[in-house]
């Protein structure tokens, strides 16, 4: 059974997944708005796997006889002055959500919750990949500065990225 700073403090994670994925798809319409469509492709990917993540929690609230408490979302923005901006923006929001897991495993450590511990071992690696993939991008569109051709070949390999489901435990 969890105790209820822990309660609270999953489903207020479920909120920081949801807002990453709405974040995350606002930016693949704005790709899409510029012609970007391998980088909304990539976006969009990024979309479902933030869905993801929010379902493990809610699922996890759930097979432990949790109250879920869904809270409202924040507007996320729907304007970027350049891909590079947007990639900026990405990583600052991913090490944000960095920095909460790691609250979390504080909290987990703190209140001896073990299972939950154990649970969120995978969002620690998680994020180590999602920190490293959007790094990637941001120095490939810094070496491409502006060069169109660069950008279409970068907007190209984007565009191969496919969701790959997990299981939502
Ligand atoms: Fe769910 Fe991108 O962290």
């Amino acid at each position: 059974m969890l105790q209820q700073k822990m309660i609270d403090a999953l489903n207020k994670q479920i909120n920081e997944e949801m807002y990453s994925a709405y974040l995350y798809l606002s930016m693949s319409s704005w790709f899409e708005s510029i012609g970007l469509k391998g980088f909304a492709n990539w976006m969009k990917v990024q979309f479902q796997e933030e869905m993801e993540h929010a379902m493990k929690f809610y699922n996890y609230l759930l097979a432990q006889g949790a109250e879920i408490k869904l809270l409202a979302i924040e507007q996320p923005p729907n304007k970027w002055n350049s891909p590079l901006h947007a990639l900026e923006d990405t990583l600052k929001h991913e090490q944000h959500i960095t920095s909460r897991i790691n609250e979390l495993v504080d909290l987990s450590e703190e209140l001896k919750d073990r299972a939950t511990y154990n649970f969120l071992q995978w969002f620690i690696d998680e994020q180590v990949e999602e920190e490293a993939n959007v790094r990637e991008i941001i120095d490939n569109l810094k070496l491409i500065n502006d060069n169109t051709n660069g950008l279409f070949l970068l907007d190209r390999e984007l565009g191969t990225r496919q969701f790959q489901p997990q299981n939502a435990e």
